[in-house]
């Protein structure tokens, strides 16, 4: 397996609005972000992703481009960019970008002038289709729900949008959108950026004929998903991208790829003949997901047992293992806090974010941290939608609410475990008024929990989760088997413990985690492997409990949320 730098970095996640407030006006800016650098450097961090901060009218935060070359105001002008990019140069932190490519705001100057007229020069920039029936072109839904079509009276024709109405959908097939995207990405190269995430890049090609999606659910409207997640132009559409802008430059590229198998994932980032870095795949975060579900299950929960993670994480991890690399995640801007949702944050917060935490640091991949997580920072439980900012929240709330398919109980429990505003409340940095993340209300409020949880306290905490967030990149700086060495899962039918090692050459680790808020039973043998006597004889090189040479080695039960990593000879 190839040596890369960015298979050994660790990436840092920024949601820009809801970073640090440097001005005064309740929402995060590019100031902000320099001034809490020396925080970055100090926890270890790499690389910074940022999501984007281009011109934008904001009715998806910012994932609706309308000028892709210029800053929102709100978070500063270029010179503050430029600035940024410089203190982290100085810093040695490398900077990703956001591209979003698969669709641009409705406010973008190619679709004003798109929707004028059917002939015009920016018609074929987007995918407009006339009435079928006097009704929407097929039955595609949009991720943020309703039909993915939208009807636009100027021309009498229906444009796509597979998110929120103003986001039209970029025709890929016109071969004059795609120079327009790489003329973008070229014109961020040569300002000094170090890679891009792509967002949703697996949806650009959409299946000729756009044909109805299979019937799965009640309702108009169907997840349209097996017409447009791997599309049949995808892999040439990314080999252009590459030989046009990527190739011959040493960049960080992470595809967001919902829905990809692992032999598709292989495809785009193969080490040999792939067009990405790496990807990131959705799999293991659907096991809390039922799929059949409202909003293909991305609103309603299933009980979720572990083994089923562990087979998923260990399909992942086997199948790209010296083919291919991948990103490893469990949280970002559009998913709920993983403490929330894969640990306690209640009675064992500390434990369970600690855990998981050894988790994302020790399995093979590039570690994504997204802002707070570092904290151990929680879902939120507003009072009243109206404290909700998420468009995708908020169209769920009207439509249920609406068609009275949910009762509101129902409808606000959903969105406490779901909503993407539980990961978007501000980073709380201090226990001031509004966690010292701006002077004024916030453009969305804080969680309440924050004179608890927050960064001051985190840095006076010597056993805090941000400290052993550092420990754990430092660790792995240190251990090259946490970067290269090859996966192998124990104990794959436990319910309750996650249990693997990596080997690289002589090199051997056995990390051990209870996912579980109770003490585990005596562990025995897995396979080969008596996990007594390699707990016993390895050596201990981090945990997030302490633990007492004199009597702990020999014990094999774990504490509630215990983790622990040995070097095994
Ligand atoms: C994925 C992004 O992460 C999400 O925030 C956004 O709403 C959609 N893509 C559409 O751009």
């Amino acid at each position: 397996m190839r040596k890369r730098w960015w298979k050994e970095s660790v990436v840092y996640q920024i949601y820009p609005r809801s970073f640090y407030d440097s001005n005064g006006d309740g929402i995060g800016d590019l100031r902000g972000i320099i001034a809490k650098l020396d925080y970055l450097q100090a926890l270890g961090v790499d690389v910074v992703w940022l999501s984007p901060f281009y011109a934008s009218p904001n009715v998806d935060n910012g994932y609706d481009v309308s000028d892709y070359c210029d800053i929102l105001p709100e978070f500063g002008k270029m010179a503050d960019w430029q600035h940024l990019r410089q203190e982290m140069r100085q810093r040695g932190m490398r900077m990703m970008i956001d591209l979003v490519a698969n669709h641009t705001s409705d406010q973008h100057r190619w679709f004003i002038e798109s929707r004028q007229a059917t002939d015009n020069r920016w018609r074929e920039y987007y995918i407009w289709r006339p009435p079928r029936d006097g009704r929407e072109p097929n039955n595609w839904q949009s991720y943020f729900g309703g039909s993915a079509w939208q009807f636009d009276p100027t021309t009498a024709e229906y444009y796509l949008h597979l998110f929120s109405r103003q986001q039209p959908d970029l025709n890929w097939e016109n071969a004059e959108v795609r120079k327009e995207i790489y003329r973008v990405m070229h014109w961020w190269l040569d300002q000094g950026v170090d890679g891009f995430r792509l967002d949703v890049i697996n949806l650009i090609s959409k299946e000729p004929g756009l044909p109805d999606a299979a019937v799965t659910v009640d309702g108009p409207y169907q997840f349209g998903g097996q017409h447009f997640q791997y599309g049949p132009r995808l892999l040439e559409f990314l080999a252009e991208m590459k030989r046009e802008v990527l190739a011959g430059r040493d960049l960080i590229t992470v595809g967001e790829t919902p829905g990809i198998t692992t032999e598709q994932a292989r495809a785009i980032t193969d080490e040999e003949n792939g067009f990405l870095n790496m990807v990131f795949s959705f799999e293991h975060l659907g096991v809390d997901r039922n799929p059949r579900g409202v909003g293909k299950g991305k609103w309603q929960r299933k009980a979720w047992k572990l083994s089923e993670l562990k087979q998923i994480i260990s399909r992942w991890q086997d199948d790209l293992h010296e083919r291919a690399w991948n990103s490893v995640y469990l949280s970002n801007h559009d998913l709920p806090r993983p403490v929330s949702r894969f640990g306690d944050d209640c009675r064992y917060r500390d434990e369970s974010a600690k855990m998981l935490a050894t988790l994302l640091h020790t399995l093979q991949g590039t570690p994504y941290i997204y802002q707070g997580e570092e904290i151990g920072m929680t879902n939120v439980r507003f009072p009243s939608i109206n404290d909700y900012r998420d468009v995708d929240t908020l169209n769920f709330y009207r439509q249920f609410a609406d068609d009275q398919r949910l009762d509101r109980d129902e409808i606000m429990a959903a969105i406490y475990d779901r909503s993407r505003d539980n990961a978007r409340t501000p980073m709380q940095w201090d226990g001031s008024r509004h966690a010292g993340f701006a002077t004024v209300t916030p453009w969305l409020a804080v969680n309440p929990n924050y004179p608890e949880i927050n960064v001051q306290r985190a840095l006076a905490e010597p056993n805090s989760i941000l400290h052993y967030y550092r420990q754990l990149i430092r660790l792995r700086k240190a251990n090259p088997v946490i970067v290269y060495g090859r996966y192998e899962l124990l104990l794959a039918d436990d319910e309750q413990i996650y249990a693997f090692t990596r080997t690289l050459g002589e090199t051997r680790l056995l990390v051990v985690l209870n996912f579980c808020g109770a003490e585990s039973e005596e562990m025995g043998a897995s396979g080969d492997w008596r996990l007594p006597e390699a707990m016993r004889d390895g050596q201990l090189l981090i945990g997030n409990y302490p633990v007492d040479p004199a009597v702990d080695p020999r014990r094999c039960r774990l504490r509630p949320y215990e983790a622990r990593v040995y070097r095994l000879g």
